[in-house]
C-alpha cells in the first residue's frame, strides 16, 4: 500500500525530532551528569509517569534511587532531593543560586502581570515583594495584629464544630480565610462564603496545575487570565465603599493603598492586587489542610490525642473552666509538638516546589545544568525512618526536643532557603490555636466502617468531606463552654 506524502512528511518529521532529541541528549550527556534517570519515553519523557498527588510515588521513587533521582518532564529536568542531607547542602547551603522558580508564561505573565511572588525568579521585584510580606507576617508587631483576630476566630470554630460537626473541614476554612481576611482586608468570613468558596476553587486548581510536575501550566492555567483578579478587586471596591461611608476597620489593605498613592511603595495596580490574592490564598488553604489533617491523625491515633488533652485538662481544667488561649503557651509545649508533628506527618504540598537553578553547579561528582528544577521530595523526607522512626505513626514526641521553639526545624514543610515560606509563624500560630480548643473540646472518633486513609486525606475538594470521623463535644461541660459569648 503506498503511504500518502502527508503521511511520509509526518515520518520524516518524527525522525527528525527523535533525532534531534538523540543528538542533544547526548551534547548533553558529554558535559553533565545527573543523578540516576527514571526511564521516560522519547520526547515527552517522565510527564506520563508522575502522578497527582505525588507523595506516595516520590516515596516509592526515593526508596528506589536512594538520596536523589532525575526525571525529564516535557523540556525540563527535575531532580528529586531525598534526604534531609542533600535538601540542606543544596537548597539551604547553596540558596544564593538555588532560589529561582520555572518560568511560566501563563501563570506569571499573562495572568498574573509578572507580578505573583511565589512564581518570581530570583528578582528585585521579588526581593521587594518578599519585604513587604516579611513586614506584614513576621515579627512581634506582626504577631500582636493576628493573635486577636486567631483568638476571636477560633471561638467561631469551636462554635461551628459544635453545630455542624459533619461540616468540620468547611469550618477551618472559614477560619483560616478569616484571620487572613480580617488582618489584610478588615471583614470576617462567614461560613459558605461565595467569594472564600471561589477562592479555595481556584487554589485547588493551581495547586495541582503548581504542585504538579508533569501539568503544564502554559497550557492548562487559561482560566487564570480572567478569575482571581476580580474576586481580589471585588475586595479592594468593598473596602473602598466602607471608607468612603466611614466604616472601614484599619487593616493593611487601606494601608498599602494609601502607601502606593503617596508614593511610599512603588507598586502598579496589578502589583497591589497580586499581593492581596498571594496573601489570601497562601493564608487560608494551608492553614485550613493542615487543621484537617490535625483532625484525621487525633481519629487515627487516639493515644496522642488523650495525652494532648490531659495537658490542656491541666492548665485550663477538666471541668471545661476556659478555653486555651496564647499566653499558655510556654505551659503547653506538647501542642506546639503537635503542630510541627502535623506538618511533619503528612505534608500536603506532597513533591515539594520546585526552586530553579541559575547556573552550572558541581555536586559529589555530579554536574548540574543551570536552568534544572531541584524539589525536595516532601513525603519521601516525613516518611524516611532514619529521621523519624515509625514515621507513618502521628507521634508529637519526636518533637519535644531543644528545637521545639523553632517552627521551622524538624520537618522540610515550610519549604528551605530563601524561598522558605515567609508566613510560617502565622500558619504556625493558626493551627496551634485551633489545634490546642478542638482537642480541648471535642473527641475524634474514626468510623471503624469507612476507616480514614492517612497516606491520601488531604486534597479533598472544597466542598466535600476528605475523610469520614465522628466529632462530638468531651462533655455537656464542654458544649457549655462552646455556647459562651
Ligand atoms: C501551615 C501553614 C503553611 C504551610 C505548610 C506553608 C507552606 C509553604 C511552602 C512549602 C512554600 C514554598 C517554599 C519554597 O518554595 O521553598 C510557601 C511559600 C509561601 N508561603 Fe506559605 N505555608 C503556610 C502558611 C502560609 C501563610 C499563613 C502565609 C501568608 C499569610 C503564607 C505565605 C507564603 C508566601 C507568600 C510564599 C511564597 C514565598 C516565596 O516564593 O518567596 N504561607 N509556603
Amino acid at each position: 500500500m503506498a503511504l500518502s506524502s502527508s503521511m511520509i512528511a509526518l515520518l520524516v518529521l518524527a525522525i527528525v525530532v527523535l533525532v534531534k532529541n538523540v543528538v542533544s541528549r547526548l551534547q548533553f550527556n558529554s558535559k553533565y551528569r545527573l543523578p540516576p534517570e527514571i526511564p521516560g519515553w522519547p520526547i515527552i519523557g517522565n510527564t506520563l509517569d508522575v502522578p497527582f498527588p505525588g507523595g506516595v510515588w516520590g516515596h516509592e521513587m526515593a526508596k528506589k534511587y536512594g538520596e536523589m533521582f532525575t526525571c525529564r518532564l516535557g523540556g525540563k529536568t527535575m531532580v528529586f532531593l531525598n534526604s534531609a542531607r542533600v535538601v540542606s547542602d543544596l537548597l539551604e547551603k547553596r540558596a544564593a543560586i538555588y532560589s529561582s522558580r520555572p518560568y511560566r508564561p501563563m501563570a506569571q505573565d499573562i495572568a498574573s502581570g509578572g507580578a505573583r511572588m511565589l512564581l518570581m525568579g530570583h528578582s528585585d521585584r521579588w526581593r521587594s515583594q518578599r519585604k513587604i510580606m516579611h513586614s506584614i507576617l513576621n515579627g512581634q508587631q506582626a504577631e500582636s495584629k493576628f493573635i486577636p483576630f486567631e483568638e476571636l476566630e477560633v471561638r467561631q470554630l469551636v462554635w461551628d464544630y459544635l453545630h455542624t460537626p459533619d461540616q468540620f473541614y468547611t469550618a477551618n476554612q472559614r477560619f483560616s480565610n478569616s484571620v487572613i481576611m480580617s488582618v489584610i482586608f478588615g471583614r470576617r468570613a462567614q461560613l459558605g462564603d461565595e467569594q472564600l468558596t471561589k477562592m479555595l476553587n481556584i487554589m485547588m486548581e493551581f495547586g495541582q496545575l503548581l504542585f504538579s510536575p508533569t501539568k503544564n501550566i502554559c497550557d492548562l492555567f487559561t482560566w487564570l487570565t480572567y478569575l482571581p483578579k476580580p474576586i481580589y478587586q471585588h475586595e479592594v471596591d468593598a473596602l473602598s465603599d466602607r471608607v468612603s461611608k466611614g466604616t472601614a476597620k484599619p487593616c493593611f489593605a487601606t494601608a498599602l493603598i494609601e502607601g502606593t498613592s503617596k508614593k511610599e511603595f512603588n507598586l502598579t495596580e496589578t502589583e497591589k492586587l497580586m499581593i492581596f490574592s498571594t496573601l489570601l490564598e497562601a493564608g487560608s488553604d494551608t492553614s485550613r489542610t493542615a487543621i484537617t489533617q490535625m483532625v484525621a491523625a487525633a481519629a487515627a491515633f487516639p493515644e496522642w490525642a488523650a495525652t494532648a488533652r490531659a495537658h490542656l485538662d491541666e492548665l485550663c481544667g477538666h471541668n471545661a473552666e476556659r478555653l486555651p488561649s496564647f499566653e499558655d503557651r510556654e505551659k503547653l509545649p506538647y501542642i506546639a509538638a503537635v503542630v510541627k508533628e502535623t506538618l511533619r506527618w503528612r505534608p500536603f504540598i506532597q513533591t515539594g516546589v520546585p526552586h530553579q537553578l541559575t547556573q552550572d553547579d558541581v555536586y559529589e561528582g555530579y554536574r548540574f545544568p543551570a536552568g534544572t528544577m531541584f524539589t525536595w521530595n516532601a513525603y519521601a523526607l516525613s516518611l524516611n525512618e532514619g529521621d523519624y522512626p515509625d514515621a507513618v505513626r502521628f507521634n508529637p514526641e519526636r518533637f519535644l526536643n531543644d528545637d521545639l521553639k523553632s517552627p521551622l526545624k524538624g520537618h522540610w514543610s515550610f519549604g528551605t532557603g530563601r524561598r522558605v515560606c515567609v508566613g510560617y509563624n502565622v500558619g504556625f500560630n493558626n493551627v496551634w490555636i485551633a489545634a490546642a480548643c478542638l482537642l480541648y473540646c471535642f473527641d475524634f472518633e474514626e468510623d471503624t466502617e469507612n476507616p480514614i486513609d492517612t497516606l491520601n486525606t488531604i486534597w479533598d475538594s472544597v466542598e466535600k468531606p476528605p475523610f469520614a470521623v465522628k466529632i462530638k463535644p468531651r462533655s455537656q461541660a464542654h458544649a457549655e463552654l462552646i455556647k459562651q459569648k
